[in-house]
């Protein structure tokens, strides 16, 4: 049995589809480690990540809700990671623990690599302010975009987020109510539409909707769901019934796990293999 010495930790962790694809990273590089899946409770956080200091430890991805615990944990903290506020991966590095942020490397790769977009210029409508907006409002600005709107039920969130992310960047942050009369006036200058949410979710406050009316999506828009389960959410239906191009979370959540695998192993990650992987495991 190769040594659990890289793996996830979160609470409750579920049936995480991580170990499926990071596994069959490890084995393609001959890799003796088996990804292993630790849920752990916040009170045992502390005592978990300091295990991460000895020295056959490789790294652990880090997942809800411990994405902001850990910081005061670790020894330092990666540009990315600092921007976005978050760490999904700790890489030991010889006793040192550094946190990483992939989740915003993720999307860009998911973005534009799957989804051909280019982001430099361009017009976009992030629906939702938690920390899946962070690390994607985070990686859109970074990445030159034009214009951004922060739609949110919650105003004050959107406007909190615009105001710090519009500090460090010449692209002009606005933040709005997330109503369809709103989105409307945006709508018909937008690019790119992204739902972090968990309207659309499956087991969330509304599995059967999607947050932006039907009428206002249009041809030649993109529309990213970071929502992964259902693979398939009611707004990427209607995005493609629209005429328009459709990403699902699942490429931002293979793609994080990527960059985290290149970080932690040094190697190349085989991200079709992952793909396959996933999409063997959820019956694709
Ligand atoms: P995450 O870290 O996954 O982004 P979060 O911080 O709980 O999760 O954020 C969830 C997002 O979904 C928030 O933007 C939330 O809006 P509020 O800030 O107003 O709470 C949004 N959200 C959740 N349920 C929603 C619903 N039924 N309608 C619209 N937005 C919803």
């Amino acid at each position: 049995m190769p040594p659990a010495n890289i793996g996830i930790i979160g609470h409750p962790l579920g049936h995480t589809l991580s170990p499926v694809f990071q596994n069959v990273a490890l084995r393609h590089h001959g890799i003796d480690a088996e990804f292993t899946a630790w849920p752990v409770a916040p009170d045992d956080l502390a005592a978990k990540v300091e295990s991460f200091r000895a020295p056959h430890f490789i790294a652990s991805c880090v997942t809800l809700p411990h994405k902001q615990a850990v910081i005061p944990m670790i020894d330092e903290l990666a540009d990315t990671a600092k921007a976005v506020g978050a760490v999904n991966w700790i890489i030991n590095d010889g006793g040192k623990l550094i946190g990483h942020n992939t989740d915003a490397p993720g999307f860009y790769r998911a973005l534009t690599e799957l989804g051909g977009f280019t982001v430099a210029g361009r017009n976009a409508v992030v629906l939702g302010a938690g920390g899946a907006a962070r690390a994607i409002v985070y990686a859109l600005v970074n990445a030159g975009i034009g214009q951004l709107t922060i739609a949110n039920r919650t105003l004050e969130r959107a406007q909190a987020l615009a105001t710090e992310f519009s500090a460090s960047t010449d692209a002009e942050i606005s933040s709005v109510e997330m109503t369809t009369f709103a989105l409307s006036r945006l709508a018909p200058s937008i690019d790119l539409w992204v739902n972090t949410t968990s309207v659309g979710m499956a087991g969330g406050p509304a599995p059967d909707q999607s947050p932006i009316d039907a009428n206002l999506l249009r041809a030649g828009q993109t529309g990213y769901d970071a929502v992964y389960a259902p693979p398939e959410t009611p707004f990427l239906r209607d995005i493609k019934a629209a005429g328009g191009t459709a990403l699902g979370g699942l490429t931002m959540l293979v793609l994080q796990g990527a960059v985290g695998f290149e970080l932690a192993t040094g190697t190349p990650a085989p991200v079709a293999d992952m793909f396959a992987a996933v999409d063997e495991a959820i019956g694709k």
